[in-house]
């Protein structure tokens, strides 16, 4: 399966991120990961560009999707909320549609950040993409310095994240998407 992998975290040293790279280290043979890494570049979100030819950034981050059989979304919350960058690159495919019906994961590095993800999910859902319950899972990484090698190699959390590439899998077979 081709994975997009994005993170609503825009901070080098990200938990976020260090948690979808070490996914990237548990994934299925034939798997392939790529990290979508234009959130903080996309304009913010106005339906007076969302015009063909869309803004280049924005075209970029829909060709990213379409390539996709699913995506991973691991992001923090920012008061009781969903990062505004992330929110803004959700915007932009409201209406090109490269969300619908598309299976999506969402992990969560901190247990406590709970309205994020609920209006993550909220927002997704209403877009029309599938969020996987059962590959959404939660990896306390709050306040961890580990790096993805570390995460990855601990028993316990490599076991929760390769739940969520099973069921991935299970639903980008099913779903039929793969090419
Ligand atoms: C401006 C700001 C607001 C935050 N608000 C919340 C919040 O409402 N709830 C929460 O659980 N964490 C909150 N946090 C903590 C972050 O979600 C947390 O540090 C997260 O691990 C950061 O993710 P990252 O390591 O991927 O950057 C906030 C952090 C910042 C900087």
């Amino acid at each position: 399966m081709n994975l997009l992998a994005i993170s609503g975290s825009l901070r080098a040293n990200s938990s976020n991120m260090r948690l979808l790279k070490a996914l990237s280290l548990l994934l299925p043979s034939g798997s392939v990961l790529r990290f979508y890494e234009g959130l903080g570049n996309l304009p913010h979100f106005n339906p007076d560009l969302d015009v063909e030819p869309a803004p280049p950034p924005v075209g970029a981050f829909r060709e990213q999707l379409r390539w996709a059989d699913a995506v991973v979304i691991s992001s923090p919350e920012y008061a009781h909320g969903v990062p505004g960058s992330l929110k803004n690159a959700l915007d932009w495919v409201v209406g090109s549609g490269d969300l619908v019906e598309k299976p999506v994961a969402l992990l969560n590095a901190s247990p406590r950040s709970t309205f994020a993800q609920a209006a993550l999910a909220e927002t997704l859902r209403t877009m029309s993409a599938v969020v996987l319950e059962e590959a959404s899972v939660t990896i306390p990484l709050r306040g961890s310095k580990q790096n993805a090698e570390e995460i990855a190699a601990n028993s316990e959390l490599a076991a929760l994240l390769q739940t969520a590439l099973q069921v991935l899998e299970t639903n980008t077979q099913s779903s039929g998407i793969s090419p």
